[in-house]
């Protein structure tokens, strides 16, 4: 089986391109730089060469806050372009693993299943659910995953932010009014081989759910990453309303998943595997 990869440098891609090749897949990975997903011409000539039965999406626009201002790169890379790679996935008969976010709704209630109305606050979640949108539209054959709040290596990612964080300040704010669940990308990536990287894949094509399990806030996320790295640095809660950044967020967006239990374990152990690497003493 022949594996495309796109966004292969990026928190999530960078994970996957790892354990693809660990599960030794035939993986073909690329960066924005060898594998721009809106340069339809180079796309095409990848798809001819290599001919893959599987394409998997990890690039995107996302940093949240910026789409804000640079809405038409978002609206592209996230929204346009993932349709024009659906296209080539229809053309190509390759399955379309790809990726979208809990900021699709808008988080004015607790849980959010597959099926619940999308309706984004801002303008990531808007050329987000565009992608999706696009790909449903051209092609049958595609897995979107939606997941939230993720961390792990190769990505800026909030579990880092408060370990440097807690190491340089007596206080720091963190907001109090968020609701989501944390997710380990070395989980997710585990979980998307295991069910969907198939010739013949168990579950229906369409939309899924996956997050570690559990939900929390950002204050009470930053409090367990302290306490778990023996940090006596004191979290003062905020409001988002407070914190003001130029992205409005939703108040609450755990994802529900009610297709399949993917298994996923608690997101608070899933943390505590993340930092063990603090705990790495250099050899020297
Ligand atoms: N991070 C989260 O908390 C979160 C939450 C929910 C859902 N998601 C979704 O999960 C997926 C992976 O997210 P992530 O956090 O791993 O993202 P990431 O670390 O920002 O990686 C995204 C990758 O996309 C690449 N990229 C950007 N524009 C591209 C283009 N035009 N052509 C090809 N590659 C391009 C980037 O390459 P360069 O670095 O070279 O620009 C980067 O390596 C995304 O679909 C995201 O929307 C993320």
């Amino acid at each position: 089986m022949r594996i495309l990869l796109f966004g292969k440098s990026g928190m999530l891609g960078s994970c996957l391109y790892e354990n693809l090749s660990e599960h030794g897949h035939s993986v073909f990975g690329f960066t924005s730089s060898d594998g721009d997903i809106t340069n339809t011409r180079k796309l095409k000539i990848l798809f001819e060469e290599l001919t893959p039965d599987i394409v998997i999406n990890c690039a995107a626009y996302t940093a949240v806050d910026d789409a804000e201002k640079n809405q038409d790169l978002a609206m592209k890379i996230n929204g346009r372009c993932t349709g024009k790679l659906a296209e080539l996935c229809k053309t190509y008969k390759a399955v379309l693993i790809h990726f979208s976010t809990d900021y699709v709704f808008d988080g004015h209630k607790k849980t959010w299943k597959e099926s619940d109305k999308t309706s984004p606050l801002n303008i990531y979640g808007e050329s987000k659910l565009l992608g999706e949108k696009l790909i449903a539209e051209n092609m049958k054959k595609f897995f979107i995953i939606r997941t939230s709040w993720l961390f792990g290596e190769n990505g800026k990612n909030f579990v880092d932010t408060m370990a440097v964080l807690g190491k340089e300040k007596d206080e720091v704010s963190v907001v109090n009014d968020q609701f989501g669940s944390p997710t380990y990308t070395k989980d997710l990536a585990e979980k998307v081989i295991e069910f969907f990287v198939k010739k013949k894949p168990i579950l229906a094509y369409g939309i899924y759910h996956i997050t570690n399990s559990g939900t929390t806030n950002w204050s009470d996320f930053a409090t367990y990453i302290f306490k778990t790295l023996f940090l006596e640095t004191k979290v003062k809660e905020i409001t988002a309303e407070k914190f003001n950044r130029p992205a409005k967020r939703p108040k609450y967006s755990t994802l529900k998943s009610t297709k399949f239990d993917f298994g996923m374990r608690p997101w608070r152990k899933a943390v505590k595997d993340y930092l063990r690497k603090y705990f790495i003493i250099a050899p020297y």
